[in-house]
């Protein structure tokens, strides 16, 4: 397995490119179970999750051909031959279960493995199957699949969701597209990759309104046809690279940025005394007096603060003047990244779902394991400004969700370099 070791001390300078949005594209992709035709994505990011859909698309029939060294993706379930999504590719990523509402819409029928726990938390698909329950889809749960039907095909209905669950409103809104008659979600997520969803959906012919807002109405249309859609800016690596010349000290413009997708993260920035500047090309960011401030953060459902970027605000906060209290409230198990950021010197208390972080000077370098997607890469923002080397090892968490991090990083002037694993 791959290593990355970070060399602190460096402040940055220079531009980053932001990316699509993985979040994004991994609802996007399961789109082409919708149509017969084409389905076109434009600025996709190359990701080892995206390979991972791919896979389990093509397991299931579907042709997915990569061109533009990834950065465009044609899919087409034309020749589809099947509705199994098998565990053995499931069981890598939890998105794979963004197959479930399109294929019970398109073709009536649906057999998912359940993706299982991951190490962030349980992970239940309660509200997936009770939405799509309540537009008439039977659903089974035995030897850990979900096998699904929609005899007739599914009806529109009124689907309120107990929790804005992110992926029950992904798989909702997708299966209400080709369903018979109006369906409003109500509680819905108001993600910004929702409303790319929404607009993908849009323009393959699909009829919704209120995208972005807690209620989301869908007239079902009878099919839906070819499209092109450019896929929207990664809100969680913006955010990522939002932090680095915070902690490393210095400045970066990440590319492609725009304020709407990090509102409140980039409050939170602001509290801590970090100067974010809209530029024509992105975000600029940089302290405003040397070190930053402590501040206190609960992650909430979009607009709140995201959930995805809390740890790589634990690893800002870890240097900051003065004592910070995390609250996560998304996911149960969200702070592993924690007891490795104290391998490295950090002075953090965990208690349930709050951690306490009292900032100290500078952290120290030191080997440290990524669990997660979003711990992993947050210990190599804490490596940025740590004294002497951080080796963060399982760094094929990070590949899931970050392309070419040590090229996009080291180009600003950071020390960092990947080592093949043993
Ligand atoms: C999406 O996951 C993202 N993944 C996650 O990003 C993100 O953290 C999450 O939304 C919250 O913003 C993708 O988009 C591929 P949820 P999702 O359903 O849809 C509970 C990353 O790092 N819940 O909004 O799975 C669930 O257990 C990943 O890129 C139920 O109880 O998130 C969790 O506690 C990590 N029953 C909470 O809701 C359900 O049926 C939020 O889950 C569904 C969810």
């Amino acid at each position: 397995m791959d290593s990355i070791i970070v060399t602190g001390g460096a402040p940055l300078s220079g531009k980053i490119a932001i990316a699509g949005a993985k979040n994004a594209a991994l609802t996007l992709m399961p789109c082409t179970l919708l149509s017969d035709e084409p389905l076109t994505l434009t600025n996709a990011p190359r990701l080892s999750d995206m390979r991972t859909m791919s896979q389990l698309l093509q397991s299931l029939g579907a042709e997915v051909t990569s061109m533009q060294d990834g950065k465009v993706v044609v899919l087409s379930s034309h020749g589809l031959t099947s509705t199994h999504a098998d565990y053995e590719i499931v069981r890598k990523m939890r998105a794979s279960n963004l197959v479930l509402g399109p294929l019970l819409a398109r073709f009536h029928e649906a057999e998912v493995s359940l993706p299982g726990g991951c190490a962030i938390g349980a992970r239940p698909m309660d509200i997936h199957i009770t939405a799509l329950e309540a537009m008439g889809a039977e659903i089974d749960l035995r030897d850990g699949y979900l096998y699904a039907k929609a005899p007739g095909g599914l009806k529109g209905a009124k689907v309120p969701l107990r929790f804005a669950s992110v992926g029950a409103t992904e798989n909702t809104l997708m299966a209400a597209t080709l369903a018979k008659g109006t369906t409003v979600i109500e509680n819905a997520a108001r993600e910004p990759e929702i409303v790319d969803l929404a607009k993908c959906l849009r323009a393959m012919g699909a009829q919704i309104e209120g995208e972005g807002t807690s209620t989301i109405i869908v007239q079902g249309v009878d099919r839906l046809h070819a499209a092109t859609h450019r896929v929207v800016t990664d809100r969680i690596e913006l955010g990522t690279y939002m932090l680095a010349p915070v902690i490393a000290g210095g400045e970066v413009e990440c590319l492609g940025g725009k304020m709407e997708l990090v509102s409140a993260f980039a409050e939170k920035l602001d509290a801590c005394g970090v100067a974010v500047t809209e530029t024509p090309d992105g975000l600029h960011v940089k302290n405003r007096n040397g070190r930053h401030a402590a501040v206190d953060v609960t992650t909430e459902p979009f607009p709140g603060f995201p959930t995805d970027l809390q740890a790589q605000m634990m690893a800002m906060l870890c240097t900051a003047e003065g004592t910070s209290v995390l609250e996560e409230k998304i996911f149960e198990n969200r702070f592993m990244h924690a007891p490795e950021l104290m391998r490295m010197g950090a002075e953090i208390e965990v208690h349930g779902g709050t951690a306490t972080v009292r900032g100290v000077e500078r952290l120290k370098g030191a080997p440290v394991m990524a669990t997660d997607l979003r711990a992993s890469v947050s210990l190599i923002l804490a490596g940025l400004a740590a004294e002497g080397e951080t080796r963060v090892n399982r760094v094929y968490h990070l590949d899931r969700g970050y392309e070419q991090v040590e090229q996009k990083l080291s180009a600003v002037g950071a020390r960092i370099e990947r080592v093949q694993g043993e």
